[in-house]
């Protein structure tokens, strides 16, 4: 039997199977399936600022539309009506308590605010409620036309520094893969404090009807072979970063996912669409196809396994993309062009 045993964000872990977030991780009782079938540590899903502005907005706009009728309508509310409210914020924390007590595996709590000032206010307020460590679910398309890439990269950088060094627990930052310069990039929040990157936040992408010409959202969920992204970055980065923890998210559904993960140097394979399509107790089955594989290969532990065909033995690995892409497009066998 191989050790699975893997070390992530200075957390220890009994395998490198991570439910990432998403709706599976929105409610006890299927949190407690994923924990049941294996999973290792749970990310709870964003915390979200506009959620809780746009729910305070509303209540106050509910209170003002009395008010504005009736003067002395706010009497009419009894003094402890909203005593029981919970905004956002409230149940998220609430949430993760709950989680807390619910499981014995480590809890990430993940965020994504808007400004500067409520990223660190929640990075504190999920710190004090328990989380083990935060994910910083850095989501933003970069369509403003005034920023810089450098802009973008130095602030990003700026504000890692600060929740890292107002909280007490490790800081991962779910990274896009978008950055101009991703390697420069990976490095410079390290150095600002993240103690993880989680390769890659995935971009959902809206659709056009071109009838209504309205805009469709849609959520797709990944395909396997959308691996291939993470995993040629984790290759990259890990020798770069050796002391950083690694997370591969995206299009891992099976064992072989995993070990090809692990491969490349990722400490941990995290899991949202497997486990929407399949339920939570497919993470069981990925663990007993990543211990078959592990054990047919003959290896003693993740460790031993961990970044054995990483980039590590390149000096230059963009020189090494290239040549790569060549021989790839070269190696295109063409169909017959002969007309029958
Ligand atoms: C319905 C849905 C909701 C999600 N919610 C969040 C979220 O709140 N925060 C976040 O960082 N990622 C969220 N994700 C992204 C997942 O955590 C994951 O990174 C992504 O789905 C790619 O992994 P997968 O291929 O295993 O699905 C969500 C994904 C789905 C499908």
């Amino acid at each position: 039997m191989t050790d699975l045993t893997t070390k992530y964000l200075g957390l220890t872990l009994r395998t490198p199977i991570v439910a990432s977030a998403g709706p599976l991780t929105r409610e006890v009782d299927l949190i407690r399936r994923l924990v049941d079938a294996g999973a290792s540590a749970i990310v709870l899903p964003s915390l979200f600022e506009e959620e809780i502005i746009h729910e305070e907005v509303q209540l106050d706009a509910a209170v003002e539309a009395g008010t504005n009728r009736f003067a002395e309508s706010i009497d009419y509310f009894p003094n402890d009506v909203f005593a029981d409210y919970e905004n956002p914020l409230d149940r998220y924390i609430s949430h993760l308590e709950a989680v807390r007590d619910a499981v014995d595996v480590p809890v990430i709590a993940s965020i994504n605010a808007a400004s500067a000032g409520a990223w660190t206010k929640y990075a504190r307020l999920v710190a004090d409620a328990g989380a083990d460590a935060i994910e910083l679910n850095l989501y933003h398309v970069a369509a403003d036309p005034t920023r810089s890439g450098h802009d973008i990269e130095n602030s990003d950088a700026a504000l890692i520094t600060q929740i890292s060094k107002s909280v007490g627990i490790p800081v991962a930052v779910k990274i896009s893969p978008f950055y101009s310069s991703l390697a420069h990039t990976a490095l410079a929040f390290a150095d600002a404090g993240a103690a993880g990157l989680v390769c890659f936040n995935r971009f959902y992408q809206p659709d056009l009807d071109p009838d209504t010409r309205e805009v469709i959202s849609c959520v797709d969920l990944s395909e396997q072979w959308e691996l291939r992204l993470p995993l040629r970055w984790i290759a990259i980065l890990r020798p770069l970063l050796p002391e950083v923890s690694l997370a591969a998210t995206t299009g891992i559904s099976t064992g072989r996912d995993v070990a090809k993960a692990l491969l490349v140097g990722a400490d941990v394979a995290m899991m949202t669409s497997a486990l929407l399509r399949h339920g939570p107790e497919h993470i069981a089955q990925v663990e007993s196809e990543l211990q078959e594989w592990a054990t047919e290969h003959e290896y003693d532990s993740v460790y031993q396994l961990r970044g054995s065909v990483s980039h590590a033995s390149t000096d230059n690995p963009a020189a090494f993309e290239r040549a790569n892409y060549m021989k790839i497009l070269q190696s295109y066998a063409t169909p017959s062009t002969e007309r029958s």
